[in-house]
């Protein structure tokens, strides 16, 4: 097992060039820069000349601790061929930004500055990102040069829609830092992860079940703990579904499936699961429903005191019988954890559960650490310390990734 995934940072050691071109938006990859070194990636930085009268070379040697690349005609450390040198020893080229004139030296081979150079010379995953005016985006020259590198397997990050430089707004912005370095650990993931070729479906969110059309009874799970898991699994390589009753920002190259009822949740769990390899159920299921929701608002002044019936909805994770998938549960429990999560670990038919006190106001609920015990069922217990839901998620993934290997 990797060490990069135990601590929870898939890009650990990982060599990133990042290179940066021409844009008023390149003072958005000193932050870039700032968090692919945050998560411990090596990064080089190669400018082309016009990305230097934007932001100085000194800003990005402060952030990253290596002197960037930028005259292709100067030497560079030891190396004579440092363009192919540096093309070489990557794991992953970002440009980011990237203009118009960037792409179309790409798109045609030229290699003229350090950026374009290094393009040409690697063979890793290259993800370009570019930043320009709407019309210079939509122009037709632009969009032959997108369709020919992403032909040739050049993946593109946006641009994202909104106001621009010039004041025109429309599709041409640099998509935010957190979104870009998220579609690294992605694509690393894809090349490296030790769930490449898996499919693993999530579940998030609390359900809503309705007593009248305007009133529901829910509970207060926020779905970050699933996200995180989703975005954990993703950047571990695998095909990733997350099945959310949550309105958050959906994880880049996750595919969500939104519901609301736990009939919802029900159908789209069994559907998903089909072929699945892992499912994960984070989502706090509505245990009951109203057995007779009203069709019309119920009326205060009309109805007085209300008694509203409730029925048992099915268990969604232990009526899942899909041959050789590895099914995870979770207990939120605000006492008696440890009996409570083991009689829930066999109830529901599962390989791992996740027991949560939800009482501790850092853990559970809407924020963003938790504090969670795993057991297996062979009758292991791994309690953790305080943490983020994304470490939570790869620690998980950490036993689901060794119970698939043992599978093989
Ligand atoms: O979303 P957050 O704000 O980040 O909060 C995270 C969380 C606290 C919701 C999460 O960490 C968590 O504990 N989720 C499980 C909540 C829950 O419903 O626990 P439970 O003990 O009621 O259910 C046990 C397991 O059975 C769960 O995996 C649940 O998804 C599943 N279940 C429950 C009822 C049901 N009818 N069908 C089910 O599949």
């Amino acid at each position: 097992m990797s060490s990069r995934l135990l601590r929870g940072q898939p890009l650990a050691g990982r060599h990133v060039v990042l290179g940066v071109t021409g844009s008023i938006s390149c003072y958005k990859a000193v932050e870039l820069a700032s968090r692919l070194v945050q998560a411990e990636a090596v990064v080089d930085v190669a400018l082309t000349a016009h990305a230097a009268e934007f932001v100085t070379p000194l800003t990005f040697r402060s952030i990253t601790g290596r002197e960037p690349y930028l005259d292709m005609f100067r030497p560079h450390g030891e190396h004579g061929e440092a363009h192919v040198e540096l093309a070489r020893r990557a794991d992953l080229m970002l440009i980011a930004p990237a203009t118009a004139s960037t792409i179309a030296r790409i798109a045609h081979g030229l290699a003229d500055d350090f950026v374009s150079l290094t393009a040409l010379a690697t063979t890793v995953p290259l993800l370009v990102a570019p930043a320009m005016d709407s019309q210079m985006w939509e122009h037709a020259a632009t969009q032959a040069n997108r369709t020919l590198l992403a032909e040739r397997g050049v993946q593109f990050v946006g641009p994202a829609g909104g106001r621009l430089a010039s004041g025109r707004v429309g599709a041409g912005r640099l998509v935010e830092p957190a979104e870009i370095v998220e579609r690294v650990k992605a694509r690393l993931g894809r090349e490296h992860g030790d769930l490449v070729g898996r499919r693993v479906i999530v579940t998030a969110g609390g359900n809503r079940e309705a007593i009248d059309p305007v009133r529901f009874i829910g509970n207060h799970s926020s779905g970050k703990q699933g996200y995180a898991i989703a975005a954990a699994a993703r950047d571990r390589g695998a095909t990733v579904t997350l099945i959310s009753t949550a309105g958050l920002a959906p994880p880049p190259e996750v595919d969500v499936i939104a519901v609301s009822s736990h009939a919802e949740m029900f159908a789209a769990v069994q559907a998903a699961c089909r072929g699945a390899d892992v499912l994960v159920m984070a989502a706090a299921v509505a245990d009951y429903r109203p057995v007779a929701p009203a069709d019309h608002k119920i009326k205060r002044e009309r109805a007085g005191d209300v008694t509203i019936e409730l029925t048992q909805n099915a268990d969604i994770i232990a009526s899942v019988d899909e041959p050789g998938l590895v099914k995870v549960a979770f207990a939120a429990e605000t006492d008696d954890l440890m009996e409570n999560a083991a009689r829930k670990l066999t109830a529901k038919g599962a390989r791992l559960l996740v027991a949560n006190d939800v009482t501790a106001p850092d853990a559970g609920f809407a924020v963003d650490t938790n504090r969670v015990t795993i057991l297996d069922d062979r009758g292991g217990a791994d309690e953790l310390a305080l943490m983020s839901k994304y470490d939570v998620g790869m620690r998980l993934l950490d036993r689901v990734a060794e119970l698939l290997a043992e599978a093989r």
